[in-house]
């Protein structure tokens, strides 16, 4: 062949240099009936197909792990997977301290283990732990588990105060025992989220569960900050692991109790949106509530995701640009300890009474200080936040989120 001629698509190697069996086999077929009709089928049936060979193995998602031992415990620095869910469990009254330590270590174990894609002991489905596609577990405790433990809780660790914009379910709130299951696959999350329930059910009974998603794995570039379901760029202006901010606001839990060093606090709201009344709101009333375009999350005076707001901006007849009720300029603080970790995940659930939606975020958040951080961000929306119009908390707790554990340690060591 000339050189620079490329061989017809049905000649050309499959990926590896070699001509793959399944070409070999059409290709035959096909010249028997004539160089027309000579075109690359494949298996699948696509005209002008070219077999792909598989990624390696290495290459796959599924095949991904985040570290379980360390001194923070995975799941709060690690880039959010695509699927979470929560769950919430009261103890029960026999869980006493010597019963805490026995399941926080077959929950350190059974989260060690599932994490680095490895069955639990005694998983009945070991084939579905082998994809952790980046698994973490974090645990979390409420009030009660502290004080059983005998420990001393630090003085946020309780229900938030109440806020004019709750409208809060029993559902949706309290617990004892908190885990965050997060993979970027739904189906290792519902084996691990099993796993830990059946091994954690002889100490207590499951308060709520609640499940969230982002953007599936692969489907943009890492990085890419998520959309909510009012289609609004969300998690823009948010702390970044590994500098110095995030170690004092989310890892700097100094002054509490020495059992959470290295340990931080974990706010879950869930905040129903109305998107069916949201549908009523033109594309400017959108993007005046934010203060941020929808196009590509710039705030109203800026023409990028990451440029900083101009909030001394006016417009041609002199109202500023970035409104004074939007959610951009009341969820900013003048003071920058009142910063947090926003790591929230969307749910859409099955819509009732005639609506065509039940849906809404669940706000999570990770913060040294619930008091000093969450609640004076929480204070000002509630006294202002045009966003408020379309969104209703209608979930809340509150958790402490002990550090890691070294390889033979266990979560909770600290205090239990
Ligand atoms: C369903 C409810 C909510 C929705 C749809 C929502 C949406 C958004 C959006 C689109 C942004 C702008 C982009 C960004 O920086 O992420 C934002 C920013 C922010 N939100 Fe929310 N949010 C909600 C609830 C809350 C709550 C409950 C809090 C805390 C109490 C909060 C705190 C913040 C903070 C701190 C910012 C960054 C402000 C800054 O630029 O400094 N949000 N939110």
């Amino acid at each position: 062949m000339p050189a620079g001629q490329q061989p017809a698509a049905d000649q050309q190697p499959a990926a590896g240099g070699r001509l793959s069996r399944r070409h070999l086999l059409l290709g035959g077929a096909a010249a028997g009936i004539g160089a027309a009709g000579a075109i690359g089928i494949d298996l699948a049936g696509r005209a002008g197909g070219q077999a792909a060979e598989p990624p390696a193995e290495a290459a796959l998602t599924g095949a991904a792990t985040v570290p379980f031992y360390g001194a923070h415990q995975a799941g709060i620095e690690t880039a959010p997977q695509a699927h979470v869910t929560y769950l919430a469990l009261d103890l029960a009254d026999q869980t006493d301290k010597a019963a805490l330590r026995r399941m926080l270590r077959i929950l350190t174990d059974d989260a060690a283990r599932l994490s680095q894609g490895e069955g639990a002991l005694a998983d009945a489905e070991p084939e579905l732990a082998v994809r952790p596609a980046r698994l973490t577990v974090t645990i979390g405790f409420g009030r009660r588990l502290v004080e059983r433990a005998g420990g001393a809780a630090p003085g946020w660790l309780r229900p938030l105060p109440a806020f004019g914009v709750d409208r809060l379910e029993p559902a949706w709130g309290g617990g004892d025992l908190l885990l965050q299951v997060g993979s970027d696959d739904p189906l290792t999350v519902a084996h691990a989220t099993r796993m830990l329930l059946k091994d954690s059910r002889s100490f207590g009974a499951l308060r709520w569960v609640q499940t969230g998603f982002r953007r599936a794995s692969g489907s943009e570039k890492p990085g890419t900050t998520m959309r909510n379901l009012f289609g609004q760029v969300d998690g823009t202006v948010n702390l970044v692991p590994g500098t110095p901010d995030f170690e004092k606001l989310v890892w700097g839990a100094a002054d509490g109790p020495g059992w959470l060093a290295g340990g931080t606090g974990f706010v879950l709201r869930r905040i129903r949106m109305d998107l069916d009344k949201w549908d009523g709101l033109d594309r400017p009333g959108r993007e005046a509530s934010v203060g941020r375009t929808l196009t590509n999350g710039a705030p109203l005076t800026g023409s990028r995701e990451t440029d900083e707001p101009d909030f001394a901006a006016k417009t041609a007849i002199g109202f500023p640009v970035i409104p004074e009720f939007s959610h951009l300029r009341r969820a900013r603080s003048a003071d920058p300890n009142e910063r947090i970790l926003r790591r929230g995940y969307n749910y859409n659930d099955a819509p009732t009474g005639g609506s065509i939606s039940n849906a809404g975020l669940l706000f999570a958040s990770f913060q040294a200080d619930v008091d000093r951080q969450f609640v004076p961000i929480q204070r000002r929306l509630d006294e202002l936040d045009l966003l408020g119009e379309w969104t209703t908390p209608i979930g809340s707790a509150v958790f402490a989120i002990p550090p890691g554990c070294a390889e033979g340690g266990y979560i909770g060591e600290t205090l239990v």
